[in-house]
């Protein structure tokens, strides 16, 4: 059974469409102001947007980010709105977490994938076994379009314009990447508890997207996906419910959120600011 809508529209929601709209046309990204991602997918929605890809990355029901009681109804409901929106959609979590959903995926879209960020340096000492992998469901709309060939290297694709590649090796399902913590991706640290490496969204955007296509992060943290987006040159719509991490996000990407005064100066006029002040990992 699919939850109501907890939390209202933001008011003058209507206008949300041009401002986005706008902003991914100057800018490529378009940031909201705090709200729940249902109602930034409701937004997009409206606003007659689609995306290709819509990545799903919410606090995970067990340690940081709390417990909540409705958390199988919120995701379930998660993924039936970005499904409205989006040609392939992405679900975060602890794998013994995301298992729960696979038997309980909406219609119309169905299991592309069950992708593993392997991370190897997690510092833990917690007596046990020490947690080194996040899983992804990656999920789609039937014949959605996969473009395993922006994983070919020099030669494969050499080989490509000769005729001479029998089929195309599309990348691991396994994704390697380090967990930002301590002295790892130093720089690119912003401070959020729980984010994730561009390396591991650039992956999930380059199978799913082209040039100029669009990302919607509905839970973007420190805006990660942003980054990915904008380092491939795809466009991304972002949104969090907290206003201390839509913050972290304007100063990561020197990208105002949408109706604020700084988003109607030029880029070019916009102050940057950029500091990360040191936490503790969530996946520790
Ligand atoms: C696991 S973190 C995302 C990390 C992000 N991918 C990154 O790399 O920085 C989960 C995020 O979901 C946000 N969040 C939790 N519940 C939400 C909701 N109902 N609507 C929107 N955002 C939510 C949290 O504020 C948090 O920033």
């Amino acid at each position: 059974m699919i939850a109501s809508r907890s939390s209202p529209l933001p008011k003058k929601s209507t206008q949300f469409g041009d401002l986005m709209r706008g902003a991914l046309q100057t800018d490529g990204l378009a940031l909201l102001p705090p709200m729940d991602a249902l109602n930034c997918l409701t937004l997009v929605k409206t606003a007659g947007i689609r995306a290709q890809a819509v990545i799903l990355d919410p606090w995970y029901n067990k340690g940081f980010g709390g417990v909540r009681d409705d958390y199988d109804v919120f995701i379930l409901t998660l993924l039936a709105e970005a499904a409205t929106v989006g040609d392939h959609v992405f679900l975060w979590g602890f794998p013994e977490i995301v298992a729960r959903y696979v038997e309980r995926i909406p219609k119309p879209l169905q299991l592309v994938a069950w992708l593993t960020w392997y991370y190897k340096n997690n510092p833990s000492v917690i007596r046990g076994w020490r947690s080194s992998q996040n899983a992804c469901l990656h999920l789609s709309h039937p014949g959605a379009q996969l473009y395993p060939e922006h994983f070919l290297n020099d030669v494969q694709l050499q080989k490509q314009r000769e005729g001479k590649l029998r089929y195309i090796p599309g990348p691991t399902s396994v994704i390697e990447d380090s967990l930002l913590v301590g002295f790892v991706g130093r720089n690119e640290q912003t401070g959020h508890p729980a984010q994730k490496p561009v390396g591991v969204f650039d992956k999930l955007i380059r199978m799913t997207t082209r040039e100029g296509d669009l990302v919607i992060d509905p839970m973007c943290g420190s805006g990660t996906a942003g980054e990915a987006a904008q380092r491939l040159n795809r466009r991304a719509i972002l949104a969090d419910v907290s206003e201390e991490y839509i913050q972290m996000v304007e100063r990561r990407l020197e990208l105002p959120r949408l109706g604020s005064k700084a988003a109607s100066r030029p880029k070019s006029q916009r102050r940057p600011s950029r500091t990360a002040e040191p936490v503790q990992h969530s996946l520790l």
